[in-house]
């Protein structure tokens, strides 16, 4: 769930079709690298041919009141078509991100999104009003999770409160065990699910709270599961403004300009001037039925 907050810096000068202003920022594609998986930005910036230019917005890490040294191994574990995590929130506390981590990202390269996690309620608080007063571009606050029965609810508890965006969806929760040892892979016992195995449900749940924040025109950035420009482009007509890209960089850190080009291309082919235009066409049974009676 994300809730953005503040004005951005203008952003050098972006590719016309993929741009977008999502609540007042400005980013060069709908692409965001999503928390935890790209560290504080820098994590894949020494690979060869990786710039975050490609994508029009980077989340942090998520980021507690204090430090926090994360869950005992095993943290992560490959599974079909994805990956279990239960990292336990490892980062170094919301006072060194702001005093030394943000001075070094460089703004003109796309949008910071910071990630907020705590155990309370006033932690969420404190951590939010430390990047409230940084230079941070936005803040998403983690907490609309897919693991529950009608995501719609939360979704529009989440606009009743003011919320300018929605993120959705997180990992699925899951586990996978050793049957020598019989004891749970992951040290945490249970993780996230990310990867395409998720992908289906996260798209569902894009479409559910497309129905609520749709009317408000509250963008959403949809996310799991997403490795192509096709995977991309069904977030969108689904609902999403902008598309998260997280577990796909473990397997082609380069991905984002593959899914960037496949996005343009379909926009030239179908004779859109801008991705924008695309966001919630979802043709359904019904609309197909009235353009029959009405056709
Ligand atoms: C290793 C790892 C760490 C993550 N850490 C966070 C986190 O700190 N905060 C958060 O809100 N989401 C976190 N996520 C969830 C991702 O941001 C994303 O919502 C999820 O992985 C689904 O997208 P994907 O299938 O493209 O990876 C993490 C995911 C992974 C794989």
């Amino acid at each position: 769930m994300a809730s953005l907050e503040k004005d951005a810096p203008a952003q050098a000068a972006a590719v016309a079709p993929l741009a977008l202003d999502f609540c007042g920022l400005q980013f060069a594609s709908p692409i965001v690298l999503l928390s935890g998986c790209v560290g504080f930005g820098e994590e894949y910036t020494r690979i060869e041919g990786f710039s975050n230019r490609d994508a029009g917005a980077v989340v942090l890490k998520g980021t507690t009141g204090s430090a926090r040294l994360g869950n005992p191994p095993h943290r992560v574990y490959e599974t079909p078509a994805g990956m279990l995590n239960a990292i336990g929130l490892q980062n170094p506390g919301v006072d060194h991100v702001v005093r030394v981590i943000l001075p070094q990202l460089d703004f003109t390269e796309t949008r910071f999104i910071a990630n907020v996690s705590g155990s309370t309620i006033e932690e969420y608080v404190e951590v939010t009003r430390r990047f409230d007063a940084s230079p941070i571009d936005a803040v998403e606050v983690n907490m609309l999770s897919p693991n529950q029965t009608d995501i719609r609810e939360n979704a529009r508890r989440c606009i009743e409160a003011g919320t300018d965006a929605l993120a959705v969806i997180n990992t699925v929760m899951g586990m996978a065990i050793d049957v020598e040892e019989r004891r749970p892979v992951i040290g945490n016992v249970q993780g996230g699910l990310s990867g395409p195995a998720i992908k289906p449900i996260a798209l569902l749940k894009v479409h559910q709270v497309y129905e609520v924040a749709g009317p408000h025109r509250i963008p959403i950035i949809g996310q799991g599961g997403i490795t192509t420009a096709q995977d991309a482009l069904e977030f969108i007509i689904a609902g999403a403004t902008a598309v998260g890209v997280g577990t796909a960089l473990f397997y082609d850190p380069l991905v984002c300009r593959r899914i960037n080009e496949g996005i343009a291309t379909y926009l030239a082919a179908h004779g859109l001037a801008n991705v924008t235009e695309l966001v919630g066409t979802l043709r359904t049974a019904k609309d197909l039925a009235d353009c029959a009676l009405s056709g």
